[in-house]
């Protein structure tokens, strides 16, 4: 049986990624190591929590100690690395917890995955990292984040993301550690921490709340359904090259006002609003510092090579996720309320 850890997997990308692998892949051992900070939620695993391959693990992977107890523990031929501090907003305010998780947590892993993998046949260390490392693109300009883009990290959470992709590829290239990356570009869909622009505003929307716009709100960002991020990774995973990185991303570029309008729309359509309800609480608002004005990725290094394409066009993507978070009240009140953080001590304890 193969042994997988998966870091970070409590949170947004990492439980559809551990729902994916413990469902289509009864014969790996899926660990689930994760700290459960503010963004951990085992509430979003509920469904395959009882699986006979899936195991979670509490725990910081700043802590080097516990990263290697579970290395000798498990066995691990693989690790999908996802945990991360991954709020712009709060790294502006906080950014030494980024540098601590995404740069020294991801250190301990490669240290550990050093050590314990003294013969590396079969064995694979998998990045998961993000677009943002690549910087800012112009607005109006067809340029698109390749794979050769140089990188130009703006803020402390795509500086520490861009420090941990350094950190892989110099131990494939100095240790001959076999590692992958995957660089993507925004997430939406179920299960999102309501603190990001999509999850957020349509809390807002159901509560009747301000929707804060920052700036001019003509920011882009290139939008991906994160099961098909998932898919991405399970194929990046199987059939990815060693030393290899790849692009991902939905070829959908939106400015933020123009999702924004969707959004607004879509919901009060689901909420059964007078059209014009939701746009009405627009506000725009202070801009956030250093905030990059467009993110697009090329994605057709990933589809030439590995034959991944998303599956799902934006406008269907986000009335599926205006409608998830409208019709799973009880996990968007358990968030809201903090209530999800006893779920580990009653669950698990
Ligand atoms: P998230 O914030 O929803 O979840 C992060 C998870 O990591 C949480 O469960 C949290 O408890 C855990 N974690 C944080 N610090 C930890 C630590 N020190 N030890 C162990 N676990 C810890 O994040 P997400 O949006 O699911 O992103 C997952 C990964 O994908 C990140 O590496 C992020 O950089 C990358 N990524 C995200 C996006 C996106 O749009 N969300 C896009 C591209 C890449
Ligand atoms: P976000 O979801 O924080 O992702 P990222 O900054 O990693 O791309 O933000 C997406 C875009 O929405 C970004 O341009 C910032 C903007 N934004 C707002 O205008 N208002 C908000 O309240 C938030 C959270 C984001």
């Amino acid at each position: 049986m193969k042994s997988i850890l998966i870091t970070g997997g409590a949170g947004f990308i990492g439980s559809h990624l551990v729902r994916l692998f413990v469902k289509k892949y009864p014969d790996y051992q899926i660990v689930n190591l994760d700290k459960l900070t503010y963004a951990g939620n085992l509430m979003n695993l509920k469904d395959i929590e009882q699986s006979a391959n899936y195991v979670f693990e509490k725990g910081d992977i700043v802590d080097s100690e516990l990263v290697n107890k579970l290395f000798e523990k498990y066995a691990f031929d693989s690790v999908i690395h996802l945990a991360a501090e991954t709020h712009v907003d709060r790294s502006i305010s906080d950014p030494l917890s980024f540098v601590k998780t995404n740069v020294l947590g991801t250190f301990n892993l490669l240290n550990a995955a050093r050590m314990h993998w003294k013969d590396s046949t079969g064995k694979l260390f998998y990045h998961v990292s993000t677009d943002e490392v690549y910087g800012a693109l112009k607005l109006g300009e067809d340029t698109l984040f390749t794979e050769h883009t140089p990188y130009d990290p703006r803020s402390p959470y795509s500086a520490a993301k861009a420090s941990s992709d350094h950190f892989v590829r110099a131990y494939w290239h100095t240790y001959d550690l076999p590692v992958v990356l995957s660089n993507c570009s925004n997430n939406y869909g179920s299960y999102q921490f309501p603190e990001k622009l999509i999850p957020l505003f349509i809390n807002n929307i159901k509560n009747n709340k301000a929707l804060p716009v920052y700036g001019d709100g003509l920011y882009t960002r290139d939008w991906l359904w994160v099961e098909d991020h998932a898919r991405a990774i399970d194929v990046v995973f199987h059939k990815g090259k060693q030393g290899e990185t790849y692009n991902i991303g939905g070829h959908n570029e939106w400015t933020n006002m123009d999702l924004v309008h969707l959004l607004c729309d879509t919901a009060d359509q689901e909420l059964g609003r007078a059209a014009g309800t939701a746009r009405a609480s627009i506000t725009f608002v202070k801009d956030r510092p250093g905030h990059d004005r467009r993110y697009a990725i090329d994605a057709s290094k990933i589809e030439k090579d590995l034959g991944w394409t998303p599956s799902i066009r934006f406008e269907e993507g986000l009335l599926e996720t205006v409608k998830w978070y409208l019709n799973n009240e009880a996990w968007l009140d358990n968030v809201t309320s903090g209530a999800y953080q006893d779920y580990y001590t009653k669950q698990y304890t």
